[in-house]
Order: structure tokens, then C-alpha cells, then sequence
């Protein structure tokens, strides 16, 4: 059992044959670490990339790098696609000429620092020299595309598809059109991302943070908090929580017992109502319930952000670890996200009772696709998926 692989297959199987000698651009415009991603991918299936960044030392450093990774996924049998990975390297070049760059491409994927006078500057670079048909589509990790183009005349041809770090593993894309964005370039952008292998939820309306990173956010802010007044360590099987007067020996016998039978205790400092794990759980259910609410995401999208995104690597780390990889550090991420997070969970309105009109649309949602009599069989389902994820982890743990 292997479901990176098994995922791949999916991916290889993909209609790459009749896609593979294709003579169709696709323009980067930044080459850090999603530019280099987005590269790679659209490079699997034979398009021709080019890549753009103000720092010609960052695209030859990014042709390296990609070069040298997809090497190795070669080597771990993950490669995607159907050709080598030096001939998909040859797909890719460098470019210091932003024009020339994006001149021919049918689809130009931003991936520039997550500013807003940042992207509304590339946006208006990109708006002079586009033609009708090109897709301008920003990787923006939480701003809508309304944000920065309203004031161009391409605006219609823009839109934004957020990938999940690291985009090779997480397939979990989010395309969010803006108000003004041309129900084909939705359509079309859909279409290219599924043909590279993505797994695309799409939100009915533009949300400040999209879907995943609410979701992310609303779950870290929790994190955050606890932390703060008491920091566990995290690796969430069986909670142990001792009352103020429990005496450090039954805590740490309790512990032993625990280890000693196979779990995997955390010890709470303090109590707290809904203790860790809930307390987690309900950040996240709460902003799945709010997104549902107002209409942004479909239940089954809002489902799909946490099983083929955020899941991906929460099997693996947590929030916190996922975070400090996703920069240089946490003080990077801080410097990059801390305000974006903050104004995020601003917006993230009441805790939700749930109940009423939404509760309605979540349980019919659902029940049409899982009827109340197969539950067994879904749980079956899912036992067998977690005992797969076991096995694979207790592999890796021992490699
Ligand atoms: P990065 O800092 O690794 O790379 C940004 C690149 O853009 C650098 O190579 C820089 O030289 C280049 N650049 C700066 N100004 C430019 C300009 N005017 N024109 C062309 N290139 C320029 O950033 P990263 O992490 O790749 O993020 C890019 C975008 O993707 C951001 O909007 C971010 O929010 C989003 N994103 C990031 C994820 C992550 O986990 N790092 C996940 C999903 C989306």
C-alpha cells in the first residue's frame, strides 16, 4: 500500500499521450518556492514553461534546484507523467525579459511575494502586455483577485488558483473567481489545473483567505492560544489532563501506562474545557460551518480543503511545524503571514450554533452521497484507509 503512489497512478494514467508533444506556453512570473512547483508540474505533461523573476540569480538557482528534484522523484518512482525527468527539465528556461516571457503563453501563473502592491503592480504588467485570450492567474495565498484588478482592462481574464505547499504532494488547488472573471477562463483554468494533476475546489464567491487557510488559521489562532498560556506537546492520541491537585506520580504512571500499552499520551499542563484535540477540532468545524453558511463553498469543497490539502501533511506534522517549513522559519512566517492571519481571523464572525437552514443543507449534502444505511460500509471505508496511513507511518518512523 503506497498512496503517494497509488495517487500518482491516478496522475500517470492521466490523458497524457496526445498532450505530451504539445507546442502550448505557460509563463511563471516569480521562481521561489511555488514558482518552482507550478514549473515542475505543468512541465509533467508537456507544456512548455517559462520562467520570470527580477533576481536572475533566483531562476538559475530555480532550474537547478527543479532539475535536481525532479531527479529525485524519478529515482522514488513519483516522477508525474509520461516523459523523462530531463526531457520535462527542458521544457523549462529562464527568462530576465518579463514581455518576452509572457508573449505566446496561453497561461501565466504569478507566484510573486504575497503583497498587494506587489501583485497589483505585476497585474499591471501583465494587464499591458496580455492579449484576449491569455489566463492571468495569481497564486495568492488569501487576497481576491478583485483586490488588485479591478482597475484593468483585462480584469475578466484574471482569476486566482492557491496551491497547497508543497504542490506536488498536496494536489488541493482553490480557484476563486472574482466578480468580473469570464465564466470560460474559470472553466479553462479548471481544466488545465485537473490536467496537471491538481484536485480543484472551486468558491462560489472571493472570501479574504480563501477556504484552507481559514480553515488553517481558525485552527492555528487556537493553537496560538494555548500555547501561549501552556505549551503541550503535540502528537494527538490520548489527552492527559490533571486536575490542579493531581499528584505528578499518577501523572506520569498514567503516561508510562499509556506508552507502555502503545498509545501516544499528551500531557496538559492545565485544564481547559474541550481540552486540546476538541478545542482544535471545533476552531476548524466552526469556519467549515461559517464558509458553508454564507454560501462560499460547497460541503463536499469544503471536505475536499481538508482530505487532499491540509490533511496531506497534517498526517505527517502539525500546524505549527507545517508553518515554519512553508518560510524560512517561524519568524519568516511571522514576518510574511502574522498580519494577513490576524486580519483573517478578524473576519471570522460568531461561533455558529449548528442548527437551522445550514444543518439542513450539511446533512442532506451529505446523506445524498452517504445514505444513512451505508454508514457501516463508510466506516469500513475509512478504517481501512487509516490502517493503510498507519502502516505507511510506522514504515517511514522506522526507515
Ligand atoms: P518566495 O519568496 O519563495 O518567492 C517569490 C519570488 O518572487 C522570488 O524569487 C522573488 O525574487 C520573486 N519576485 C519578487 N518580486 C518580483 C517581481 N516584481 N516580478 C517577478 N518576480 C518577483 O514566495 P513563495 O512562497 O513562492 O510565494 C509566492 C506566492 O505564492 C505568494 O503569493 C504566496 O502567498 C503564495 N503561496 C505560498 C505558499 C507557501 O506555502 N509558501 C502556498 C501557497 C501559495
Amino acid at each position: 500500500f503506497h498512496p503517494f503512489r497509488d495517487h500518482l497512478l491516478f496522475w500517470k494514467a492521466a490523458d497524457c499521450t496526445k498532450k505530451m508533444s504539445r507546442d502550448e506556453k505557460i509563463a511563471i512570473i516569480g521562481s521561489g518556492l511555488i514558482g518552482r512547483s507550478w514549473a515542475m508540474l505543468f512541465a509533467s505533461v508537456g507544456y512548455k514553461v517559462c520562467i520570470y523573476d527580477i533576481l536572475s540569480e533566483q531562476i538559475d538557482s530555480a532550474l537547478k534546484e527543479i532539475l535536481v528534484q525532479l531527479k529525485k522523484l524519478e529515482e522514488s518512482g513519483l516522477l508525474r507523467g509520461k516523459i523523462s525527468a530531463v526531457e520535462q527539465h527542458k521544457l523549462i528556461t529562464g527568462c530576465t525579459d518579463f514581455k518576452e516571457c509572457v508573449a505566446g503563453a496561453k497561461h501565466v501563473q504569478e507566484c510573486v511575494p504575497e503583497s498587494i502592491e506587489l501583485k497589483r503592480k505585476v497585474f499591471e504588467q501583465l494587464d499591458a502586455v496580455a492579449d484576449d485570450k491569455m489566463v492571468l492567474c495569481s497564486s495568492t495565498s488569501t487576497m481576491p483577485a478583485s483586490s488588485f484588478t479591478e482597475h484593468l482592462t483585462h480584469r475578466a481574464q484574471c482569476i486566482v488558483a492557491h496551491p497547497t505547499n508543497p504542490p506536488f504532494y498536496c494536489p488541493l488547488t482553490e480557484l476563486v473567481p472574482s466578480p468580473w472573471t469570464y465564466p470560460h477562463v474559470t472553466k479553462n483554468t479548471r481544466e488545465i489545473l485537473e490536467e496537471i494533476g491538481q484536485s480543484v475546489v472551486l468558491l462560489n464567491k472571493e472570501k479574504f483567505g480563501f477556504a484552507l487557510n481559514r480553515l488553517q488559521w481558525g485552527m492555528m489562532s487556537e493553537i496560538w492560544r494555548l500555547v501561549q498560556t501552556n505549551p503541550p506537546y503535540y502528537a494527538p492520541l490520548v489527552e492527559v489532563v490533571p486536575a490542579p491537585w493531581t499528584n505528578g506520580v499518577v501523572i506520569s504512571n498514567t503516561k508510562s501506562l499509556l506508552e507502555e500499552i502503545g498509545q501516544t499520551p499528551v500531557v496538559l499542563k492545565k485544564e481547559v474545557l474541550g481540552f486540546v484535540l476538541n478545542r482544535i477540532q471545533y476552531a476548524l468545524l466552526n469556519e467549515c460551518w461559517r464558509l458553508v453558511q454564507d454560501g462560499t463553498i460547497s460541503v463536499e469543497d469544503v471536505d475536499k480543503v481538508m482530505s487532499d490539502g491540509l490533511g496531506m501533511r497534517y498526517a505527517f506534522m502539525g500546524p505549527l511545524e507545517t508553518a515554519y517549513l512553508n518560510a524560512d522559519g517561524w519568524k519568516s512566517y511571522s514576518e510574511r503571514y502574522a498580519d494577513t492571519i490576524f486580519n483573517v481571523a478578524q473576519d471570522f464572525g460568531p461561533t455558529p450554533r449548528m442548527e437551522g437552514e445550514t444543518l439542513e443543507i450539511v446533512h442532506n449534502d451529505l446523506a445524498s452521497r452517504i445514505p444513512l444505511d451505508k454508514l457501516n460500509e463508510r466506516r469500513a471505508w475509512r478504517d481501512a484507509r487509516l490502517a493503510g496511513l498507519a502502516k505507511l507511518k510506522k514504515e517511514m518512523n522506522e526507515k
